[in-house]
């Protein structure tokens, strides 16, 4: 395949020349030269989102999405037909439209709708092309919390435990505006939320902030500053 913006976020998966039977539809599908692909995508929840395809079909008749890599009734999803005038069917509520190009529009998409996603195209002559393809559907961040159990400590004596509250999975800790460094002092609970540091030191002072993230949207939390008592 002739396709180089293969990036981080899109993969393709492809399948050409299939030879199946396809028991449940009942027919033979025969082998095509013609290939599809399905260009898998990040999204985040609450957007329209198009599942894109690319064929090299010089005619297509029809397409058909399944969810899942499962080619049968249950996980039909929608279709468009182009042969002899463009006729649609899919889910009453219309969330989810298939496109002349064969793309698959999702409306105001949510996390349930992550997952695999298979395109049967149908061809001139009962040929058919298949390929499938994935939607990760991510939260949208809202703006984390940061709390500390005390904000005016005393060097060499105590502990603070800074804790960061986000829907998202993925927590980075900011220090004075940059990414914070770990030490034997300064440590993380295993689910990144908590920051300890024991004992602290003057050189501790300043503002904390804590980034909750996924792969296309992240927040930052408000800074919170730390007065550190010496000697
Ligand atoms: C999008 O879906 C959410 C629930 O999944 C709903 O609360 C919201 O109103 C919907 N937004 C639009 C614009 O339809
Ligand atoms: C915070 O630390 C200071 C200094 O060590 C201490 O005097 C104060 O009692 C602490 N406050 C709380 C709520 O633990
Ligand atoms: C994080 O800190 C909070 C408050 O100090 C505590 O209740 C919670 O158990 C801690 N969680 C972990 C995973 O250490």
């Amino acid at each position: 395949m002739g396709s180089s913006s293969v990036s981080a976020h899109i993969e393709l998966v492809h399948y050409q020349g299939l030879l199946l039977v396809v028991s449940l539809l009942n027919f033979w599908i025969h082998p095509t030269t013609a290939q599809v692909t399905v260009h898998s995508k990040n999204a985040l929840e609450g957007t329209d989102v198009h599942l894109y395809i690319h064929h090299t079909a010089p005619k297509a008749a029809g397409f058909l999405w399944y969810k899942g890599e499962t080619i049968d009734s249950h996980h039909y999803i929608a279709s468009l037909s182009l042969n002899p005038r463009i006729h649609k069917s899919g889910p009453p509520d219309e969330r989810v439209i298939v496109e002349e190009d064969g793309s698959l529009l999702f409306k105001n998409v949510t996390m349930k709708d992550s997952g695999i996603y298979t395109i049967l195209v149908q061809l001139q002559g009962c040929q058919k092309m298949i390929a499938c393809g994935r939607l990760t559907v991510y939260p949208f961040v809202s703006g984390p919390t940061l709390l500390a159990s005390n904000t005016t400590v005393t060097e060499n004596k105590d502990a603070v435990v800074l804790t960061c509250d986000t829907n998202a999975h993925a927590i980075q800790w900011l220090f004075k505006g940059t990414s914070l460094t770990l030490t034997e002092r300064i440590t993380l609970s295993r689910d990144h939320r908590n920051l300890t540091i024991y004992p602290v030191l003057r050189e501790d002072a300043g503002n904390y902030q804590c980034k909750g993230f996924n792969p296309i949207n992240s927040a930052k939390s408000a800074s919170l500053a730390l007065d550190v008592k010496f000697e």
